[in-house]
């Protein structure tokens, strides 16, 4: 079997963050998501994974390069404009030939891991098997409704009256038969063509779409209050683990990693939190389901529940930062310059909340 990570989109919902940087690297519990899907895939079993790229082509290619840091070949696959998973699949059709594949979506995370289900599929005479998961909101999703001997009947992208709560996740298994249902189906009315409307052409033609319902925790970071969301969900797993230094002023929870050549001096850190490589934590506090990236420092100052990434400075607050989602070189410090304002540098789309 191959792997295939979808890396392209536009991630428009995550801007300013996405402007210049690729959501699919932007890291949850230090770690970009990227990294999470291709190490999922590897330890499934599978070496071969080609990833779809678009825009941010280049800063994927430099994160990820050749595959041999997890032991895996990467095979590059550009499409031009974000046309849909579908016409994804489309531009794969060389990298894949006639191999069975899995794809997955490169901003989704889930609990567990995919070995289980490629196991299931690799091992079956199914076409394809989709995975499903029970959610609340499943309008926002491509739904899918499943008769009484439990086959898919209908699939539907976003609906207002939605047929049932199950949602479709971000991780799909194939054949070679949906390069034929891609090139069958017509774009949607967003211009998109839908994998919901491909899978569908395989139920109608009679083909065997096997849906698995998956039990833990899955995210999709397209928003950024899912972004921080899978942070809480990967935090929970953290153990403790110090390859930095704590000076003995400090305190710091069972449930927190202290990666290498961070230093807290004279702070407060609750887990779960990870305090990522080069990082300094001085004279502060930081709460728990927190996330500081490599070479960040923060110094005089309380933050809790929210991801910093990385060089970015805070230092000096009155008040505590919470829920929030902070990117890189970021730098947010006191003034002491009078007036007594708020002096702002901020981005087209960013969304901040002042007491
Ligand atoms: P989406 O989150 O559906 O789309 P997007 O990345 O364009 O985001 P937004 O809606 O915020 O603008 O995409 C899911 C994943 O699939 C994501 O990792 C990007 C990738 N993708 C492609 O590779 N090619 C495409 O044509 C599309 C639509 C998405």
């Amino acid at each position: 079997m191959k792997g295939l990570i979808l890396s392209g989109g536009t991630g428009s919902r995550l801007y300013p963050l996405t402007y210049t940087n690729a959501k699919q690297l932007i890291p949850v519990a230090n770690k970009p998501i990227l990294f999470r899907v291709i190490e999922s895939i590897r330890d499934a079993g599978i070496e071969d994974i080609g990833i779809v790229v678009g825009n941010t082509a280049e800063q994927i290619k430099e994160a990820v390069g050749s595959g041999s840091r997890w032991g895996v070949n990467i095979t590059y696959i550009r499409q031009e404009k974000p046309l849909g998973l579908a016409h994804a699949v489309k531009v794969a059709q060389p990298f894949i030939g006639e191999d069975r594949f899995v794809m997955f979506l490169g901003d989704n995370v889930i609990q567990g891991g995919i070995s289980n289900l490629i196991r299931q599929f690799a091992t079956s005479d199914w076409n394809s098997q989709i995975v499903l998961t029970k959610i609340e909101h499943p309008e926002q999703y491509g739904v899918a409704e499943l008769g009484e001997d439990g086959r898919i009947v209908r699939l539907v992208e976003k609906p207002k009256v939605p047929p049932s709560d199950l949602a479709l996740v971000g991780i799909y298994m194939f054949d070679r038969y949906i390069f034929e249902a891609a090139d069958s189906i017509k774009p949607s009315w967003r211009g998109e063509l839908e994998i919901t409307d491909a899978i569908q052409w395989l139920v109608d033609k009679g083909y065997m779409v096997h849906p698995y319902v998956h039990e833990g925790w899955w995210i999709d970071t397209g928003a950024p209050g899912d972004m921080l969301s899978a942070n809480d969900l990967v935090l929970e797993e953290i153990k403790y683990i110090v390859d930095g230094y704590v000076d003995r002023d400090s305190k710091v929870d069972h449930r927190v990693t202290v990666q290498r050549g961070a230093e807290i001096i004279n702070s407060i850190v609750r887990g779960p939190a990870i305090i990522g490589e080069n990082t300094r934590i001085i004279n502060s506090y930081i709460g728990p389901y927190t996330s500081i990236d490599h070479d960040v420092v923060v110094e005089n100052s309380e933050i809790e529940h929210s991801m910093v990434l990385e060089n970015s400075v805070i230092k000096d607050l009155e008040a505590r930062i919470q829920d929030s989602l902070i990117g890189r070189d970021v730098v947010i410090n006191r003034s002491p310059i009078r007036p007594k304002a708020l002096k702002l540098t901020v981005g087209d789309h960013s969304k901040i909340g002042i007491l």
